[in-house]
């Protein structure tokens, strides 16, 4: 009899927990997610639930110090509890299907990890780093890049990437340009789409689109003076009308998460900050997705001083509505004790569960936990050929021609050329900062993309060496050159050929995160080494490799041809081939302001007029430098074509707008060349009268388009409220009727103007 008793309550036993694990409403896929989440979170404990607000890196990358409680054996077993939500910097099919199956058949509920990576511009195969990629100002292309990254990115296992970055930024110094998309709030916003679009695709539940995450909400791209993890120090007005747009834009795009800040604005560190993600990503956007902390910046309140402890910390980043906590140990030791002192109620855990889990759901991982660790699909993707096309067509579309005297480009094939510099057989410098997994060493060299059209040796000399380096993504390594002794050898080669292309700029790891410079021209020697060969050479075309808009004011000056190609990926020296040699018509436009020097630092278009603008000539007592040029070296739009483009008949449909209508402006651009090519037309405007001060230019529209030899095309803009509105003096968005400019250029300098009265109805 007794016997028979313990078998029954052993079989009810497994009964019950087939039921926990199985055939419960939250496995039922004809109900709705949120049915679902509610049924699962009406199962879980308080641990299981703070369980899926924590996040450990497994794997080498670190990108900062962690307050990393506990051994090795304290996180296995909390994986193997549920006390972990999801890991970060685990590649692989078969790495991240080996831990997903250890939580989801060993924890309670079976619920499964999400797998986090930063994917910035490319998995394996390297697009362009973003600053680069956002000079094409092709958002097809931009999307298309997002996607093949993302179809690499879900076949090794990895289901989510920490971008877009999404930050503005005026300050060069600061490395982390390179990540972003420039200056401007408006194609910030349009790129912020267009990526998320690629990385999500139209379902997340497919196999081949991974959850994307606008970071870092909010304020990071203004760290004083460019350098990395500062203060910051904005008005709200900056905050709401130049920050926030490409955040507001990724939410409305339906980003699956968010990532906080490291930086605090105006003493509120972005982790703590209600008004940034309560009131206005969680209220008034209506954002459901998840806001993960950045690297443990919860723990880093306590560096900020203002929590006590990681206990404090814990509490002010919960109540203000970060979600998750990556690598920081604070939620995961803290939350419970916070919960059962009454410190934080338990739906503020349930709400920030609610959003770990809706993510899981979405993704499809309730369905199938291995739908992104399919070692076939791994092979057949990483690196395929269709990701190696996509890579140079947006490599190409992302060169900025900077200048070209003379013609020198594109190259006549009946010249004989030499290439000369640190960076011109440099196959790792191209793959940029935030490379993810690609190879070390493996971009195609400008000097291997141009031999491949050459079927002589083109002659070639390393000049010097830079000045920082050899360096990787966890060490700086600063050594400084003095050696001149490659310069003779380069000097020889400059005298024996009839064009020389220079090939100068950073090392991949002189830009981007903890990597600001005080000084942002050519590093090391190699401005000396470009002044000795254009002493014998004067065809000289300077092409640059860099993370972020440098000063070269004495190149922009003396050398016929420059060309900007970024750190342009995997295709680097096809691409930068193709644009040398003509094959493709360089289209690029700057998307960050090129400065005369450091000191013009931080330098932009849309800037304010001040109440005493410049007037060269005038007298001293204006906006200026007295040992500067107040304008700036190359400014925001800018980029040549080996096409000459004329812009005419700027013309706006009616010289009053009413707050319901839609304006027309209309412009005749005439390609005056016999060489077909693309123009990015830009449409800029500016609000002449406002309660508050109003940027001088800021951009509304543009359009890419192509034009024969010759051909005049009509490129009309639409003009509607929206594009009107602002934050106004009392922080309300909406419109003030009055005048407003309009300009029409291929630049934010050379323009059209005209003008219109905005009247109420
Ligand atoms: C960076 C984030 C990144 C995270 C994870 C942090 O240091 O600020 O942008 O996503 O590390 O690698």
């Amino acid at each position: 009899m007794k016997k028979f008793s313990v078998w029954i309550s052993a079989s009810l036993f497994f009964i019950l927990l087939g039921c926990v694990k199985h055939n419960t409403a939250f496995e039922n896929k004809e109900t709705s997610i949120e049915y679902r989440i509610d049924s699962l979170l009406a199962l879980m404990t308080i641990d299981e639930k703070i369980g899926q607000l924590n996040q450990y890196s497994v794997g080498p990358n670190m990108t900062g110090p962690g307050n990393k409680t506990g051994t090795d054996s304290i996180r296995y077993a909390r994986l193997l509890n549920g006390q972990v939500g999801s890991v970060l910097n685990l590649l692989g099919a078969e790495e991240t299907h080996k831990l997903q199956k250890l939580v989801v058949e060993n924890s309670r509920l079976g619920i499964p990890l999400t797998f986090g990576f930063d994917v910035i511009h490319g998995y394996r195969i390297m697009y362009p780093i973003p600053l680069g990629e956002s000079s094409s100002w092709d958002l097809d292309a931009i999307e298309r890049a997002a996607a093949a990254a993302a179809r690499e990115t879900s076949a090794a296992g990895v289901n989510w990437t920490f971008a877009p970055m999404v930050d503005i930024s005026r300050d060069a110094r600061w490395g982390r340009v390179m990540e972003g998309a420039g200056e401007d709030p408006f194609l910030g916003s349009r790129i912020a789409e267009a990526r998320v679009k690629g990385f999500q695709g139209s379902n997340l539940e497919y196999a081949e689109t991974i959850a994307a995450c606008a970071k870092h909400f909010a304020g990071y791209g203004f760290v004083e003076s460019g350098k990395d993890y500062n203060n910051v120090y904005i008005g709200k007005s900056t905050l709401l009308n130049t920050i926030l747009p490409p955040f507001k834009a990724a939410s409305d795009a339906g980003v699956a998460t968010f990532m906080n800040a490291f930086n605090d604005i105006d003493g509120v560190p972005s982790t703590a900050n209600s008004y940034l993600l309560r009131d206005l990503l969680k209220g008034e956007w209506g954002f459901k997705g998840l806001v993960v902390s950045d690297w443990n910046s919860i723990g880093e309140m306590v560096n900020h001083g203002t929590a006590e402890d990681l206990k404090e910390a814990s509490e002010q980043a919960i109540k203000a509505g970060t979600d998750m906590d990556m690598e920081g140990d604070a939620l995961i030791n803290n939350l419970k004790q916070l919960v059962e002192s009454g410190a934080v109620e338990e739906k503020v855990i349930d709400d920030a569960v609610r959003r770990a889990l809706r993510v899981k759901f979405e993704l499809g991982l309730f369905e199938n936990p291995y739908l992104y660790c399919d070692p076939d699909r791994e092979k057949q993707e990483i690196g395929s050929q269709k990701n190696i096309e996509i890579a140079r067509d947006v490599a190409r579309k992302s060169i900025v021609l900077l200048k070209n005297d003379g013609k020198l480009l594109p190259l006549n094939p009946n010249k004989k050329i030499g290439i000369i510099g640190p960076l011109a057989k440099d196959k790792d410098a191209p793959l940029g900062n935030w490379r993810a997994a690609a190879v070390a060493g493996s971009a195609v060299s400008l000097y291997e993309g141009m031999s491949t059209l050459s079927n002589t040796t083109i002659p070639y000399a390393q000049g010097c060496k830079l000045s920082i380096g050899p360096n990787t993504f966890f060490q700086e390594v600063v050594v400084e050159q003095n050696d001149r002794s490659g310069f003779e050898e380069a000097i020889e080669v400059a005298k024996n050929v009839e064009v020389v292309i220079m090939v100068l700029g950073e090392t991949a790891y002189m830009s981007g995160e903890g990597r600001s410079r005080s000084e942002i021209g050519l590093p090391g020697l190699q401005l000396e080494l470009l002044k000795k060969i254009f002493d014998v050479n004067k065809n000289v075309v300077l092409v640059l490799m860099n993370g972020r808009p440098l000063a070269i004011p004495w190149e922009a000056e003396h050398i016929p041809a420059i060309v900007e190609t970024w750190h342009l990926g995997s295709e680097a020296g096809n691409a930068i081939a193709d644009v040398l040699t003509g094959e493709y018509n360089p289209s690029g436009k700057l998307t960050m302001t090129f400065p005369r020097s450091v000191g013009q630092m931080p330098i932009y278009y849309n800037h304010k007029n001040t109440g005493r603008p410049p007037s060269p000539g005038a007298q001293v007592f204006y906006t200026h430098y007295i040992d500067v040029d107040y304008n700036p070296l190359f400014p925001f739009g800018y980029g040549l074509s080996y096409s000459s483009f004329d812009y005419k008949n700027l013309q706006i449909s009616n010289e009053n707008m009413s707050t319901n209508d839609t304006l027309i402006v209309s412009i005749d651009v005439e390609n005056k060349s016999e060489t077909g090519g693309e123009e990015v037309v830009q449409l800029y405007i500016r609000d002449m009268v406002a309660s508050i001060t109003r940027p001088v230019k800021e951009l509304r529209g543009f359009e890419k388009v192509y034009m024969e030899p010759n051909e005049v095309k009509t490129v009309q803009f639409k003009i509607a409220i929206d594009d009107l509105s602002f934050y106004r003096a009392n922080n309300t968005y909406g419109y003030e009727p009055g005048k407003f400019k309009v300009f029409v250029g291929g630049n934010s300098r050379d323009v059209l103007e005209d003008e219109f009265m905005l009247v109420e109805d």
